[in-house]
């Protein structure tokens, strides 16, 4: 052998052992992130274009009212009582009121920073979801927890909630497994680990209604009571086998039926899909309608997250990372969709630049309240100038 040669096989044998450095090195710093990853993630394919310019944009809820600017800190929801006295729980752990002749009053406090879906109970009672407390009852004796637990485990992320005229409160649980400072993590997970609750206030029981919900959020009643609605926030539809590649997965932004009465009585169905945002809360209307609060989850220059199980696992590892990439885009959009499904009009602010990431919409007296998570006012529109 000559020595051309050998040196030729010794540096080779170089390359190939520093090649096999790197590479491990590679390899254990993927497991690092893979093992210590609190996500078993699924690849999310984006909606096609064609759901949002079905609906065209406008500016409409540009022209809102702002009550309250600064007494209410993020105010996720809205109830107005049959006095017209509107109530709403904000981040400081008021549930605050609004009385008809414009003053606002510091009504009931709860330690807490994560009350979000409202509803005010025949009886007069409000009751209010506290994502990590559970369900709970506020009234002239104070503040009382209705239920925390359902089947022996906490509940993680409940939601919003709706009175039956049977007493009995329907109430969603976002996510079983991450709670709501984890909500990204849900998302990034994209697996259906929600559920839809009930609690029976004469026997003091909690059941599961639905389980295996993709976030499930808003929950409301039809007008009679034959059927619930619920959306869920973003819903994964297994396309692997449609499309002959693996594990993909494309988000769908849509509303649940599940029958209450009827021959269908425990079925669930479709009643929207294909919505042009990510269904947050959704109320009955006085009409039959629904007002649904859809948010902009997924900004457009970070998609491509979406799309690999690495990225997922590496932002859910560095919870700075996903801060920089998250996409809760500031517009702001209301649909009313009728009984039927089809939505009747929208209503947006395209850039947030009056109101952003608005969560609910209820109507009440010919407008419409809407609560936000990033704003310190509720906003009121009027419907018939709209
Ligand atoms: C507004 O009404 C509430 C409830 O009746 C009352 O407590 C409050 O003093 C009133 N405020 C003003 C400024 O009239
Ligand atoms: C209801 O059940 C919970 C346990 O799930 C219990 O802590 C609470 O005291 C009960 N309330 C009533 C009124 O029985």
């Amino acid at each position: 052998m000559d020595s051309t040669a050998a040196s030729a096989r010794i540096s080779r044998s170089h390359v190939t052992t520093c090649s096999c450095f790197v590479l491990s090195c590679l390899l254990a710093i993927t497991l690092q992130i893979v093992i210590f990853s609190p996500i078993s993630p699924d690849i999310l394919e984006l909606p096609p274009a064609t759901s949002a310019s079905l609906v065209p944009t406008n500016s409409r809820l540009q022209r809102v009212i702002k009550l309250g600017e600064g007494l209410v800190e993020t105010p996720e929801d809205v109830w107005v009582d049959k006095n017209g006295i509107l109530y709403t729980a904000t981040r400081d752990g008021w549930i605050k009121r609004l009385h008809r002749n414009g003053s606002w009053e510091d009504w009931r406090k709860f330690d807490s920073n994560s009350m979000f879906g409202i509803t005010i109970t025949k009886s007069g009672s409000i009751i209010v979801c506290d994502c990590e407390k559970g369900l709970l009852k506020v009234d002239d004796d104070g503040v009382t927890v209705l239920t925390s637990h359902v089947k022996g485990t906490k509940i993680r992320l409940a939601d919003d909630v709706i009175e039956a005229s049977d007493g009995s409160l329907y109430f969603s649980d976002g996510s079983t497994k991450f709670g709501f400072h984890n909500w990204h993590l849900d998302l990034l997970e994209a697996k259906p680990n929600g559920q839809l609750l009930k609690y029976d206030p004469s026997s003091n029981d909690t059941s599961v209604v639905i389980d295996g919900l993709y976030f499930p959020n808003g929950v409301a009643l039809s007008t009679d009571q034959d059927y619930l609605v619920v959306c869920e926030t973003w819903k994964m539809i297994d396309k692997t086998m449609e499309m002959a590649l693996p594990s993909i997965i494309a988000v769908r932004y849509r509303c649940l039926k599940y029958w209450l009465s009827g021959e269908d009585k425990g079925k669930t169905q479709i009643f929207v899909d294909n919505l042009p945002g990510a269904p947050d809360n959704i109320n009955l209307a006085p009409d039959g309608s629904y007002w649904i609060a859809l948010l902009q989850l997924i900004s457009s220059r970070f998609e491509f997250v979406h799309t690999s199980k690495a990225f997922k696992h590496l932002l859910a590892t560095f919870p700075g990372l996903f801060e920089l990439v998250k996409g809760v885009d500031k517009k702001a959009m209301v649909v009313n969709v009728a009984a039927d499904g089809k939505i009747i009009r929208s209503f947006d602010d395209p850039t947030g630049e009056v109101i952003s990431f608005v969560t609910s919409a209820l109507e009440f007296d010919d407008h419409l309240y809407l609560g936000s998570l990033t704003s310190n006012f509720i906003g009121k529109l009027p419907l018939n100038a709209a």
